[in-house]
């Protein structure tokens, strides 16, 4: 299986679960929602291709890993595109949760799904029972405070948000996750030396999504745009202007690909980090690049 099927697998098994009798129909039907169809699907793509790098001697944990990933990204969409926060009315171009199936189903799906990567985890323990707690830490550091995503969202709520902080911390940390969790669940000795690699990422993935914030239209990208000066969001085309953001993304994208530690997979990822880092340029802005 190629590592996309695996990830659609083992979501589709984690969401199964949730769906299994008993569970109120509304609030799988939410979920599901949340998590399928797909979007770009990178973050458990960037644990598996880690897991690679590093031999992934045990292919069922890195994609529970990968799995755990995804939905508790799935998990801070649902919860940012709700009226306390973003206010989007559409995400991955359908309605977003809380237009589907109300606010407190929104909430709760959102919940259900940061607990569900947790259980999803738990229950590749069998694969590597030793490997389970450091996946677990790096994926709560991911997520948590002080440095994970729910830290990130709350700098929304401050006076003052220092740009890089605000981005590291909301998207850049759930990347480091995901590559320290790859090298965790596939027993690399130095599963941190992984984590400039992701940070690195994030932080350029971000710096891409507000330039798509400020350039593409809604209909290509499946939800709202213009978001970030409306809400008056710390972003880095309002902070550096359109050409200053551009050359950030260029700077952090070369930097990830620096990042990538001694490993014997390092080529291959090498040259899908480059391939990534290419698709982050927004297309309507692909020709200057
Ligand atoms: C959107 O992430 C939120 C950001 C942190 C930029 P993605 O652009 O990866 O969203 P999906 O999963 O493809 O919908
Ligand atoms: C989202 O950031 C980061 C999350 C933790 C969900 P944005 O609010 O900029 O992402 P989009 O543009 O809504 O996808
Ligand atoms: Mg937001
Ligand atoms: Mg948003």
């Amino acid at each position: 299986m190629d590592a996309a099927a695996r990830i659609e697998a083992s979501l589709a098994d984690a969401v199964l679960c949730a769906e299994a009798t008993g569970s109120p129909p509304r609030l799988a039907a939410a979920l599901r929602h949340a998590v399928f169809p797909k979007g770009a699907r990178i973050r458990p793509r960037l644990t598996l291709a880690v897991a690679a790098a590093c031999g992934d001697d045990k292919p069922g944990l890195s994609s529970a890993a990968a799995a755990a990933i995804e939905l508790l990204h799935c998990a801070s969409l649902v919860h940012d595109d709700l009226p306390c926060f973003d206010d989007a009315g559409t995400r991955r171009g359908k309605p977003s949760v809380h237009k589907a199936f109300g606010e407190p189903l929104a909430v709760l799906a959102g919940d259900a799904l940061i607990v569900l990567a947790f259980q999803t985890l738990s229950r590749a323990a069998p694969c590597a029972p030793e490997r389970l707690g450091p996946c677990i830490a790096a994926i709560g550091d991911g997520v948590g405070v002080p440095f994970g995503i729910v830290a990130g969202q709350a700098w929304e709520c401050e006076d003052r948000a220092d740009l890089s902080d605000y981005q590291r911390q909301k998207t850049g940390a759930l990347f480091a996750a995901a590559c320290v969790a790859g090298a965790a669940a596939a027993a690399h000795p130095d599963p941190d030396g992984w984590r400039l690699l992701g940070d690195r990422l994030g932080e350029a993935y971000q710096v891409a999504d507000d330039l798509r914030d400020a350039v593409e239209d809604a209909a290509t990208l499946g939800k709202p745009v213009g978001r970030d000066k409306a809400l008056g969001r710390p972003s880095a085309v309002l902070q550096l202007g359109l050409g200053g953001a551009m050359a950030r993304l260029r700077e952090l994208s070369e930097a990830a690909v620096a990042a990538i530690p001694d490993c014997h997979g390092q080529v291959a990822l090498r040259a899908l980090m480059l391939q990534e880092a290419q698709r982050l340029v927004p297309r309507k802005l692909a020709p200057a690049a």
